[in-house]
């Protein structure tokens, strides 16, 4: 049956602000509710990606009417006129988000308004509408209450959000889309750390440039992506470390932020990663392991431009303490062995107990896995 809901509280403060005449309202106020009459079951472990929880949260969008009437449904297929310019130009856009059971059995996200944030941006460069970030929050938070039988219960797992956005102009002009799409998907993922990777550098292929969308969470940048992930893996590699520009300055790995925790050129201990200068991701976990590490004032933090160079030379005289990518789907992944595709390789040893990245990790675990410490950063479904 179809019922209209209450809004949620996190929605009740911007109900009275609303009118459909703003265009840019997501008017998540009126969110209706169709439930799904069919309940899947919930396997047990699944590759990533793979199953989707019972609902979905959409919203349409046109230049004329501006967001309609949010809905939440059973999951299911779209439809799409062919010429749909997210199939023909990417004009396409997603977030990324996980929901956590802690130990009290309250479900938590980690600071989701920054992916909020990241998502509006990401709209603005790709000449999608703008849209109320708290509404669409409160809608998600919604859907995620829905579902929240699929949050596991045991066990390190958690349910990742997938929030997306989609130009659905039907006409193959290239121009900003009169109609759009915005979307909510969800499914369960498992825990993955302490993984040693190995990463594949070489220079010939760049993920984003100055003046480019990587900066932004737009699906192109992914898409082109996947030539030079298989050719990584056809070296035993399971990540490309994105390199940029002559000097070949370290980036990004796979779908990571970059951090190398070493002890510099002028022999201060420090953790560095590369700047916001547009061809790099604002990572959330990016911004808290800076935000905690700043806090702990132990060693200099910087976000700086590191290079090939500077990396091999601290290799070679072992001031490299580790070397570890950040992001939400992985969490916190160590870096094991990275290869360099034109000329040599080099071995980093396995994270120790007291690497960094395994503290912030177990600082990680016990905000967002138990809750066991109550934190701004997270936000309580
Ligand atoms: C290219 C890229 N870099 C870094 C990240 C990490 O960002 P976050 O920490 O917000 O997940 C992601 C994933 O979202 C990404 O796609």
């Amino acid at each position: 049956g179809l019922r209209v809901l209450n809004s949620t509280s996190a929605m009740s403060s911007h109900v009275l602000n609303h009118s459909h005449q703003d265009l840019s309202s997501l008017p998540g106020s009126d969110l209706v509710v169709q439930l799904s009459t069919s309940l899947q079951r919930k396997p047990d472990v699944v590759d990533f990606g793979t199953v989707f929880t019972d609902h979905m949260l959409s919203v349409e969008w046109n230049a004329n009417g501006g967001w309609q009437t949010p809905l939440i449904r059973p999951f299911g297929d779209l439809s799409l006129h062919p010429a749909c310019s997210a199939l023909h130009y990417a004009v396409e856009l997603f977030e990324g988000l996980k929901v956590y059971r802690g130990d009290d059995k309250r479900l938590r996200l980690f600071r989701p308004l920054l992916n909020m944030e990241r998502m509006s941006k990401s709209a603005k460069r790709a000449c999608l509408p703008a849209f109320d970030q708290s509404e669409l929050l409160g809608c998600i938070k919604r859907l995620i209450e829905i579902d929240q039988d699929w949050v596991p219960h045991l066990g390190s797992g958690c349910l990742y959000i997938r929030p997306t956005f989609i130009g659905t102009e039907p006409s193959l002009g290239v121009k900003k889309p009169n109609r759009a799409l915005l979307y909510v998907i969800m499914c369960q993922a498992g825990s993955y750390f302490n993984t040693e990777l190995s990463l594949w550098a070489d220079p010939k292929y760049t993920r984003a440039w100055k003046g480019g969308t990587g900066d932004c969470k737009m699906g192109g940048n992914y898409g082109g992506t996947l030539f030079a992930q298989q050719e990584a893996g056809s070296y035993d590699c399971q990540q490309v470390l994105w390199l940029y520009g002559e000097d070949h300055q370290i980036t990004e790995g796979g779908t990571m932020n970059i951090f190398l925790h070493w002890i510099n050129e002028d022999g201060d201990e420090e953790l560095a990663t590369p700047p916001l200068d547009g061809i790099i991701l604002p990572g959330v976990t990016r911004q808290s392991i800076l935000d905690l590490a700043r806090k702990w004032d132990e060693f200099k933090v910087s976000e700086r431009y590191l290079t090939m160079g500077q990396l091999c030379s601290a290799l070679k005289q072992q001031r490299l303490k580790e070397m570890f990518g950040s992001g939400t789907a992985c969490r916190i992944l160590l870096s094991g062995l990275a290869r360099c595709g034109f000329s040599f390789f080099f071995c980093l040893g396995p994270p120790g107990d007291k690497s960094l990245s395994s503290n912030l990790l177990r600082i990680n675990f016990a905000l967002f896995q138990h809750g066991r410490s109550p934190s701004d950063w997270t936000y309580l479904v």
